[in-house]
């Protein structure tokens, strides 16, 4: 038997002016992308923001449904459009921004494991990192540098070939 440890680096920034001006650009647009979510169960409101690599920006927020799972979260809701409308260009960065809107937040949410996975298949598909920047509402912004850190051990096509 062996250990090994799995390990990987986050950055913590105390708010959204510490970051460059494109990574505050795109997160006040996840903020703005936020406003625009459906969601009359949670009533917790989420936006996302990709860049690509043609500098076009695709957001997204979350979309919820009376039958509950048929709902979907902001981050996939943004990457299947940036997939089914940009299949060509790279996802260079996703900025995240969610809150409840009966409880003022201010810890990062980091997004969920069903949308790490899906975002985790864009990166081996452009075969570049995404940098993923995922706050509150405000405060403390958070940042990876690839999914890849915050999912360690995903499932990859590459168990699919024979
Ligand atoms: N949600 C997201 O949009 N992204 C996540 O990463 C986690 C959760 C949404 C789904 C649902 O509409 C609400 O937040 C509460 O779970």
């Amino acid at each position: 038997m062996i250990k090994k440890q799995l390990t990987s680096e986050i950055e913590i920034y105390d708010d959204i002016s510490e970051l460059d001006k494109d990574t505050q650009e795109l997160m006040k647009k996840s903020l703005e992308a936020r406003k625009k979510a459906y969601a009359p169960y949670s009533h917790f409101l989420v936006g996302a923001a990709l860049l690509l690599d043609n500098e076009e920006v695709v957001l997204g927020s979350n979309q919820e449904n009376a039958s509950y799972p048929s709902g979907l979260c902001a981050e996939r809701t943004a990457i299947y459009w940036a997939g089914a409308n940009y299949p060509e260009n790279k996802i260079l960065k996703i900025a995240i921004s969610a809150s409840s809107v009966k409880k003022k937040n201010d810890q990062p949410i980091p997004p969920c494991g069903a949308c790490r996975q899906a975002i985790a298949e864009y990166e081996q598909k452009q075969n570049h990192p995404i940098e993923i920047y995922f706050m509150g509402l405000e405060g403390k912004v958070v940042k990876v540098s690839s999914l890849a850190d915050i999912l360690p051990l995903a499932f990859e096509n590459k168990y699919l070939e024979l």
